[in-house]
């Protein structure tokens, strides 16, 4: 059997990962900026979360949500450390993308309203409720018609929140767009769709799938703005590697979810649950915050200073740990280039290439990474006679 080929196959074979880096077939090391769309920002095969789910396996594997572990009572009870305290309820999923549909079911019937809000560039997902509010019409299209009473909205434009109006169920928005090409929220932006969005009475969700848990320096991507939103939507980095997704929200939201509304056989599952509390200890205990911070400074202060005047650059932005550089030509050929130097980066709209590494990278992988990237644009402008985006 062959697996579906969703994404183009990237040449690489992983046989070993180990905190920033991973070793192919042929014992090769490669620095890991890429962390699996950045799922392993707390590194490879965290030996906290590790020895957790081994120790989990000893116990219980499965129970439904319909029945109490004791692992899923001492996660909740932890998770009190990293959502503000207006967050008492929240649910567990697989994937970001059904921590979104929930969240659109969610901002439905606590409203009564039908139309959802989002912006121009946005990813929330590939499933049919979660693709209805990206943005991006190429992934949209082919499965077009998708849920109605959507409205895409300019990102960061303030004169466009006028659409989010009195029929407004939610509006979703990442604050850090990533897939659409790491573009960060303006701050007068989150403002002005704060205030239209309570005076409209129209929840707001973040989407923190890729901006949370500590990516950006801040727990949480909303908390460099002065906002809360009703729904926060986190997945990727959270269960430090294994397949999970949380939904927080408030007790009175909460409460518009009745018996049989929602369900999921996984959601829950205890070796999730002891995922996410060994990654939320070591997000605790490690300092996690306070490395992304500084390590993430020196990242774009390198890139900035080695590569700020680059002619194949056109901007190098993002928050925290997660960087982009936006390039005048199609990244393709950069990505590639960095492979074969043995450094693993993503491509993040159409000309963007983004960094996601784990908080764990040291002043040496930062050289590394750094250096690469100056010998492939390098490369790449020698190997040109026109500089144009395809
Ligand atoms: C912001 C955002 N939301 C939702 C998703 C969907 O998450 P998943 O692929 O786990 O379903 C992603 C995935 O890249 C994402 O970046």
């Amino acid at each position: 059997m062959e697996y579906i080929r969703f994404y183009e196959d990237r040449g690489l074979y992983v046989v070993k990962a180990e905190g920033q880096y991973v070793w192919d077939l042929n014992g090769l090391r490669y620095l890991d900026f890429h962390t699996g769309h950045g799922v392993a920002f707390l590194g490879h095969r965290n030996p906290r979360i590790i020895e957790a789910l081994k120790r989990q396996m000893e116990e219980v594997i499965t129970a439904p949500p319909s029945f109490r572990v004791k692992i899923r009572d001492e996660m909740l009870q932890i998770l009190e450390k990293i959502f503000p305290n207006k967050y008492t309820h929240m649910a567990m999923f697989n994937s970001g993308s059904e921590g979104v549909e929930i969240a659109i079911k969610l901002v439905r019937k606590a409203t009564g309203r039908k139309k959802l809000v989002a912006f121009t560039n946005s990813f929330h997902g590939r499933t049919l409720g979660a693709l209805s509010i990206t943005g991006n019409a190429r992934y949209r299209r082919p499965f077009e018609p998708l849920i109605p009473h959507v409205e895409i909205i300019q990102y960061n434009d303030v004169s466009s929140l006028d659409k989010i109006d009195g029929e407004t169920a939610g509006v979703i928005v990442e604050v850090i767009q990533g897939e659409g090409g790491v573009i960060v929220a303006n701050k007068e932006f989150i403002k002005a769709l704060k205030e239209r969005a309570n005076s409209t009475g129209a929840l707001i969700v973040i989407d923190e799938v890729q901006t949370g848990f500590g990516r950006t320096g801040k727990i949480w991507g909303f908390q460099h703005y002065s906002i809360e939103p009703d729904i926060i939507v986190a997945g990727k980095a959270i269960g430090g590697g294994f397949p999970v997704s949380i939904v927080a929200t408030s007790s009175i939201l909460a409460s518009n979810l009745e018996y049989g509304e929602h369900g999921s056989t996984f959601g829950g599952n205890p070796l999730a649950c002891a995922a996410v509390k060994a990654s939320v200890e070591v997000f605790l205990e490690d300092n996690v915050l306070e490395k992304t911070e500084s390590i993430g400074k020196i990242l774009y202060d390198k890139l900035y200073s080695t590569l700020g005047e680059h002619r194949l650059i056109r901007e190098i932005r993002g928050l925290g740990l997660m960087l982009g550089v936006d390039l005048r030509i199609n990244p393709s050929s950069v990505i590639k280039c960095l492979q074969d130097k043995r450094v693993l980066a993503l491509r993040a709209g159409t000309t963007t290439i983004r960094l996601l590494p784990p908080y764990l990278i040291t002043l040496e992988d930062v050289e590394w990474g750094v250096r690469a990237l100056a010998q492939c644009l390098n490369e790449e402008l020698s190997s040109r006679t026109t500089i144009r985006p395809s």
